[in-house]
């Protein structure tokens, strides 16, 4: 888990992810902090803030990460106490955007139209919810059933990239586009069998290729719409691409990967992690940015970070 203090605020034994200064002596540093030396130099760098890690090292209250009690910064799906009006509320908004989202996203899989201003109004307003809610968002989406893995999971990585793009100081053109990719980057999916995109066991190597063919068949229907901008067509194609060119379709490396497709990476992978899998545990948000943190030559390092504290920066308590 990623938190922001001000560095007066810092003190030995915090882990440091990032230095928000032109200084070189901080520059791609992550360490945990030791010494009188570094500590001076963060208080007298012109960095206001300084992102720590509390998974890593002490957290604000100055308690070590195995002394601290696990409390879950949201209900659980039940919602209680004093969040379980909001917790209904962003559950409620949710699933009315979802059941817009499937109702136009099985229209075009059916060859009927695609409206953009109509998407841009879906995706706007499920930007609304992440942006007022964004952990409980999360922890909504989290739990998917299997029909609807796909409505939701796009709803959340579309959440997401919205609140990355903002994070990012994109303009709200942009954002907008970004929410409206995020709704559409795994329209392929749709397109596969459901005894192959929901078959509980192991998948065969054709059973296999057809779902990680979902990108190219999701952009190959996409660009059949004149009105779908490039870049929704380049994220849903993109997505599963990564910076050291081992992703697929195409294998492409960091330099051809813009910064929205990498955004979206970050948010779709970030999204799978976290997601309530039979097959798996799921991963808390601070183990998941860890993960991908730790894979630089797969992922953003900035955007891992900048997700990381757009989500603990929310305004839920
Ligand atoms: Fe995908």
């Amino acid at each position: 888990m990623l938190v922001k203090l001000t560095k007066d605020r810092i003190r030995k034994g915090m882990f440091i992810e990032s230095v928000a200064c032109p200084s070189k002596e901080f520059a791609k540093r992550r360490f945990i902090l030791t010494s009188d030396r570094d500590l001076a130099a963060i208080a007298r760098s012109s960095a206001s803030e300084v992102l720590i890690n509390v998974a890593l090292g002490l957290d604000a209250e100055g308690r070590a990460p195995e002394t601290r009690p696990s409390a879950r910064r949201v209900p659980q799906s039940s919602g209680s106490g004093a969040n379980a009006a909001e917790v209904q509320k962003v559950r409620n908004d949710l699933d009315q955007t979802r059941q817009a989202l499937k109702s136009r996203l099985t229209d075009i899989v059916a060859g009927g139209p695609l409206d953009m201003d109509d998407l841009s109004s879906v995706a706007g307003s499920n930007a609304r919810t992440w942006k007022d809610s964004a952990v409980i968002a999360l922890e909504v989406t989290r739990l998917k059933s299997k029909d609807e893995t796909t409505y939701v999971h796009s709803l959340a990585v579309s959440g997401m990239m919205t609140l990355l793009g903002n994070a990012l100081d994109m303009d709200d053109e942009a954002v907008s586009l970004l929410g409206v990719a995020g709704l559409l980057h795994d329209i392929g999916k749709l397109l596969i069998p459901t005894e192959i995109l929901n078959k509980p066991g192991d998948l065969t190597a054709q059973e296999r290729d057809v779902i990680r063919g979902h990108p190219e068949a999701g952009y190959q229907l996409l660009k059949t719409y004149p009105s779908v901008p490039p870049l929704a067509l380049d994220i849903c194609r993109l997505h599963h691409e990564v910076l050291d060119g081992s992703g697929y379709p195409l294998g492409l490396k960091k330099r051809a990967l813009s910064l929205p497709v990498r955004l979206s990476t970050v948010c779709d992978v970030f999204e799978a992690l976290t997601s309530v899998r039979p097959y798996k545990r799921p991963w808390t948000s601070s183990e998941a940015l860890k993960w991908m943190f730790a894979r630089p030559q797969l992922f953003d390092r900035k955007m891992v970070l900048r997700l990381g504290s757009v989500l603990v920066d929310s305004p839920i308590t």
